[in-house]
């Protein structure tokens, strides 16, 4: 459980917008439907924008009620869509969204999302300095100013859960498995669901994958009593194939790898307990944020307290501790 800011309301909020962008991650719902209730419940207006910064450029916004976001806790994606808009990189469409913010009259804007709908963030923010306040929402757990986000629980226990029943598998057959996980540039979930699930190594996005090493750790494997089953995870990484690639390669060298590629699997299903409280706390609590007065933040968790980092302190992306992969590779055979 977190421990909550003590803020005072000091600015009159009478409507609030809401959105949820980027990847979907599970737990976006809960966010919502905390950001609708804790407002409602203090007389503050509610409007939901449909598809992200896409639904804000082009107004497409409706009101929220209690009983719209009731029923949608428990549930994995977004109620409102999401979407990865490109056009809100031109600063003339960030004005329009702007524009849509005043016409409608709305105080203040939560953004439910990942590194890219932070960056869309910081800059609508710097440039119009609407009151705004982001929760961070994506399964790559890879944003600065937070210990962790919205999904990523979820997410890394939906990719244990398929690396349980490849291990039976593989173990009856004593087969080499690659098992591709999602993090395109960040491999948190990776190393965190290789290290649950006792993969015999991890090969995250941030390193290129050194086949000679890759092959040689194999072979160490095969030459001691020969195991009943190897498992690597591997992230996606960048360039789409990367895991086949592998798979090709070392076939090319003599081993006979079996490929699993979990994809968007990792992104649905229903929010585990831990993503869909801390989903409403940090829905909740950024109401109060901009009561007090003090957007223009990140509302993240530091130490099991909910900490809010001004948008203009942060970074790109919240790199990955090497000692991690260390650790991991000390437990793996
Ligand atoms: O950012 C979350 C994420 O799921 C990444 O892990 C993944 O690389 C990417 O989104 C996939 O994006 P898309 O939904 O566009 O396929």
């Amino acid at each position: 459980m977190y421990h909550l800011p003590e803020l005072t309301p000091t600015v009159e909020i009478r409507r609030i917008a809401v959105l949820t962008s980027g990847g979907d991650a599970p737990g976006m719902n809960a966010a919502i439907r905390a950001v609708t209730r804790a407002a409602l419940h203090q007389g503050i207006d509610v409007l939901g924008i449909q598809r992200g910064y896409s639904g804000l450029v082009e107004a497409d916004i409706r009101p929220l009620t209690s009983p719209l976001v009731g029923n949608i806790l428990q549930r994995g994606g977004t109620l409102l869509k999401s979407d990865r808009c490109e056009e809100f990189h031109k600063p003339a469409v960030r004005w329009q969204g702007y524009e849509h913010l005043r016409e409608m009259e709305v105080d203040g804007l939560v953004v439910i999302g990942g590194d890219g709908s932070l960056s869309g963030a910081r800059q609508f923010a710097a440039e119009t300095g609407f009151p705004m306040v982001v929760l961070p929402a994506t399964i790559d757990n890879d944003i600065e100013g937070t210990d962790e986000t919205i999904g990523f629980d979820t997410a890394a226990n939906t990719g244990l859960d398929a690396i349980d029943r490849i291990r039976d598998t593989a173990n009856s057959h004593q087969r080499l498995f690659l098992v591709e996980v999602m993090g395109r540039d960040s491999g948190f979930l990776a190393t965190e669901v290789g290290i649950a699930g006792g993969a015999e190594m991890i090969l995250v996005p941030e390193q290129a994958i050194d086949l000679d090493r890759v092959s040689e750790a194999l072979q160490q494997g095969d030459s001691s009593a020969r195991p009943s089953s190897r498992i690597i995870v591997v992230a996606e990484g960048r360039k789409p194939g990367r895991t086949q690639r592998l798979a090709q390669a070392l076939t090319e060298r003599g081993f006979n790898p079996q490929v699993c590629i979990l994809g968007h699997i990792q992104r649905g299903g229903n929010p585990s307990a831990r993503d869909r409280v801390l989903a409403s706390c940090l829905g909740a609590m950024a109401v109060k944020v901009l009561q007090a007065g003090q957007g223009g933040c990140l509302l993240g968790v530091e130490n099991r307290h909910l900490v809010q980092r001004p948008l203009t302190d942060l970074g790109e992306r919240l790199p990955l501790d090497p000692a991690l992969l260390e650790l991991a590779q000390l437990i793996q055979q």
